[in-house]
């Protein structure tokens, strides 16, 4: 049997977790992204643009597409670049059709605000024009004439990625009330679940198309703000609300299903992790 190919298109921070985990138990991988001298070895650098017409170099089959592309602004044409354009583009040079397609898509697609439980299953009315454009990647996805699975993620935090962490740093934290509920999941365990279902699909388990990826505690934003204050052993001054989409609670219950167990279970874990690495 060969190894598993594996081209991860958008081979940022979780793709590039992704493909070390896979490489490390024997796949073989591509990654693909403009600037390769980040793509450290065993990933096989694969130098390409998503969003320019004549932008992908020659692509060899694989068995698995992973397609995690983000785009580096919330500029319309450029998300439609990369999440519309970008996918359409690399199914189309792919020379077959991939055994399985897995996008990495967004908890953004949900407008739902008043801290309600969303899962697979909940309406998806976006507010924002991104969030439809995210929808519109995901319906190419399973649209694209192999099987596909779509990965939901919530906000993601990890190694690298202090944006919280500056704000609670300069003294800020968000407001006790009104309640904003967030939702996060650690990069590796973004990498963890896509190579979870990569492993549960190469041994012929059934995949659902649907998964929304985020650990086991929504929490008020404030809560956990004030939680790394503490750690970091900062004075709160400043009260000021942080803005990140509406209020909900984002429910990981398919995928726990599916065998997956967090490495991260919860965001005091996931930043001890960050803090104390
Ligand atoms: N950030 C979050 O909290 C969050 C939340 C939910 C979902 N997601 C999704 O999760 C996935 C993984 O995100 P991540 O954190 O790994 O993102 P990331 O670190 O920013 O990586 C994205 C990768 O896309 C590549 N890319 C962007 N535009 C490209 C283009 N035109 N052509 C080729 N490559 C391009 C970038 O490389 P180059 O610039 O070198 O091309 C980069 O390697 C993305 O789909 C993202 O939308 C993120």
């Amino acid at each position: 049997m060969h190894k598993t190919r594996v081209l991860i298109a958008g081979c940022g921070d979780v793709g590039t977790a992704l493909g070390l985990q896979l490489a490390r138990a024997g796949a073989d991988v591509r990654g693909l992204r403009r600037t390769i001298n980040q793509l450290p070895a065993p990933i096989q650098p694969l130098a390409g643009d998503l969003s320019a017409a004549d932008g992908l170099p020659p692509l060899a089959a694989c068995d698995y597409l992973v397609y995690s592309a983000a785009a580096k602004s919330r500029d319309l044409n450029t998300y439609r670049a990369v999440y519309v354009d970008g996918l359409r583009r690399v199914l189309e040079a792919l020379p077959a059709p991939p055994q399985r397609l897995l996008l990495t898509s967004s908890t953004g697609v949900y407008a739902q605000h008043a801290h309600e439980w969303v899962d697979e299953f909940s309406p998806t009315e976006p507010d924002s024009p991104t969030g439809r454009i995210l929808l519109q990647s995901e319906q190419i996805a399973h649209d694209a004439g192999c099987p596909a699975t779509v990965v939901r993620f919530s906000g993601i935090y990890g190694p690298g990625r202090h944006h919280l962490l500056d704000q609670v740093r300069a003294g800020i934290q968000a407001p006790d009330s009104p309640i904003h509920y967030s939702n996060r999941i650690h990069r590796d365990d973004c990498a963890g679940i896509l190579a979870h279902l990569i492993a549960l699909d190469r041994a012929g388990q059934p995949l659902a198309p649907l998964y929304l990826a985020s650990d086991d505690a929504p929490t008020p934003i404030s809560e956990v703000m004030g939680w790394l204050a503490e750690q970091l052993g900062v004075t709160i001054t400043t009260r000021r609300p942080v803005r990140r989409g509406g209020s909900k609670r984002c429910s990981n219950l398919r995928l726990k299903a599916s065998g997956y167990r967090f490495r991260y279970p919860d965001f005091r874990a996931g930043f001890a992790s960050v803090l104390m690495p």
